[in-house]
């Protein structure tokens, strides 16, 4: 039976599309209790009715147990893993306090393999498959990760930071040496290990690694390190080998104010509208780019002018600058709650369009499990609610369990324009999937018994589970995590 398909039985569940805000969801919603998910050669062959499934040469037996695909987790950092859970204030001392030494270490190469080999364990410890990765400035570092990724044949978007400017925050040792020399390298590594062993015939190529441009954010650019990054970002998709493109936008007040007045005058003849402004010039904002945070949009906060002698002014638009030109926005509750940064307008940037992922922005989040980030984004989106004013009743938002869970797979699909690959059970779809325990504590065993339906067990669990709920992980159908057999195990 070795080669024959493989049919996982248990609770499963998927999404084809957004669920929206009603607890039961809608038609792209598809949860199966007595389900089954068929493998066969790495792909999906069938998720639906165990009574309606296809043959299959041997039956794995995960009845009790719900069935996902694999976490997306749309925005991390690898060269943070030793660097998580550091004291430090708001964004900007925080940075340089504690992150651009802890990313200095991977210019060693065998701390570099070591870290990049634990970090991706952790991962699918929580049962995430895929991730949109900042590894730190130095190339090594990027080679590191990316060639553990490729031995347990994940799907996984990452790319080297691009830092070409400081401004006095940031040790010297630690930038690019110019920003020729970034895009020469960043250009290096795209033709190495982008679609690695690909063909013209699968432009994604056979090794599933997307190479991602990864300016870390405007404040460590010069302007021609950014337009040089988004030349680079056409010119792949020019040649039919798409790249990714990633950074962080909007994150903090403090960041922002320091964008308008490192960029007021970069774009002559014409007033720089908002920090999104700064990327979409240098063509940066497109399909397969991801934007970490964007909590203070042009709609949310209009920076005071400081150096700056412009005000920012004229109708917000960066939601629709982002849904024009389809790029996705990463929400990363607990990072943005870590570091003080704001509230994400999950519902506005949804009703607008913009495709939306979850993050953990590890070092700055404070987990590595989608499901402990879902609690946050609940909390997150319970006290964003028109704050700082109360909204009424009727006009409040909250999170339901099936949205949630759609944000940590298919949503994060979207938002990376992964969703014909991975994030869903479609038939063809790459079988990357997670197995999880609702009994995994006392705690949630408890509360799940007690729920009267199903939507209460999923919402329990997306509270109060995290990485102790994974009982198993699967890429391409083989298992790359099981509990209780790994060094791993939380
Ligand atoms: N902005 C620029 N760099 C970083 C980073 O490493 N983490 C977070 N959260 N924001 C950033
Ligand atoms: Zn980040």
């Amino acid at each position: 039976a070795g080669d024959g398909p493989v049919c996982h039985r248990g609770t499963v569940l998927h999404f084809t599309g957004d669920p929206g805000d009603r607890e039961h969801g809608n038609a792209h919603t598809h949860l199966f209790e007595d389900g089954a998910l068929v493998v066969h050669r790495g792909h999906v062959v069938y998720a639906g009715p165990w009574e309606s499934r296809p043959p299959a040469a041997r039956v794995a037996d995960h009845r009790g147990h719900l069935i996902l695909p694999g976490f997306i987790d749309t925005h991390i950092h690898s060269g943070q893993i030793d660097a998580v859970a550091s004291p430090g204030g708001q964004l900007l001392p925080w940075l340089k306090k504690y992150i651009y030494p802890a990313e200095m270490r991977f210019e060693d190469r065998d701390y570099a393999a070591q870290a990049s080999w634990d970090f991706l364990n952790i991962l699918l410890s929580a049962g995430t498959t895929t991730a949109a990765v900042h590894t730190t400035t130095y190339p090594q570092s990027t080679e590191a990760f990316f060639d553990q990724a490729l031995r347990l044949n994940l799907r996984m978007v990452a790319g080297k930071v691009l830092m070409d400017s400081g401004g006095g925050t940031v040790p010297d040792a630690y930038l690019d040496r110019d920003w020729r020399h970034g895009q020469e390298l960043t250009r290096d590594l795209i033709e190495r290990y982008n679609g690695r062993r690909g063909s013209a015939s699968d432009p994604y190529g056979s090794s599933r690694l997307c190479y991602c441009i990864t300016p870390r954010f405007a404040p460590t650019s010069t302007l021609r390190a950014l337009k040089a990054a988004g030349e680079l970002y056409r010119e792949f998709a020019g040649k039919g080998e798409p790249v990714w493109a990633q950074s962080h936008l909007a994150e903090n007040r403090d960041e922002i104010d320091l964008v308008m007045d490192l960029f007021c005058d970069a774009f002559p003849g014409r007033r720089l509208r908002s920090y999104l402004d700064v990327y979409d010039r240098c063509g940066l904002v497109g399909p397969r780019t991801i934007w970490a945070h964007c909590v203070w949009p042009d709609h949310e906060y209009h920076p005071r002018p400081r150096k700056c002698r412009h005000r920012h002014r004229g109708p917000a638009r960066d939601r629709q600058v982002l849904r024009a030109r389809g790029a996705g926005v990463s929400f990363c509750p607990t990072s943005n709650l870590f570091l003080g940064s704001g509230f994400f307008r999950l519902h506005r940037t949804r009703d607008a369009g913009v495709p939306v992922g979850l993050g953990t922005d590890i070092g700055a989040g404070t987990s590595y499990s989608l499901l402990h980030t879902l609690g946050d984004a609940y909390k997150a989106v319970q006290l964003g609610n028109g704050f700082p004013d109360r909204l009424p009743e009727p006009r409040r938002h909250t999170l339901t369990a099936l949205r949630g869970l759609y944000l940590a797979t298919r949503g994060g699909a979207e938002a990376l324009r992964l969703q014909d690959r991975v994030g869903s059970f479609q038939p063809g779809m790459e079988a990357d999937f997670v197995v999880l325990d609702l009994g995994a504590t006392p705690a949630l065993r408890r509360r799940v018994e007690a729920a009267q339906s199903v939507h209460d067990r999923l919402f329990a669990l997306t509270i109060l589970g995290d990485e102790r709920c994974t009982v198993a992980t699967y890429v391409l159908g083989h298992p790359v995590y099981q509990r209780g057999h790994s060094p791993y195990t939380p």
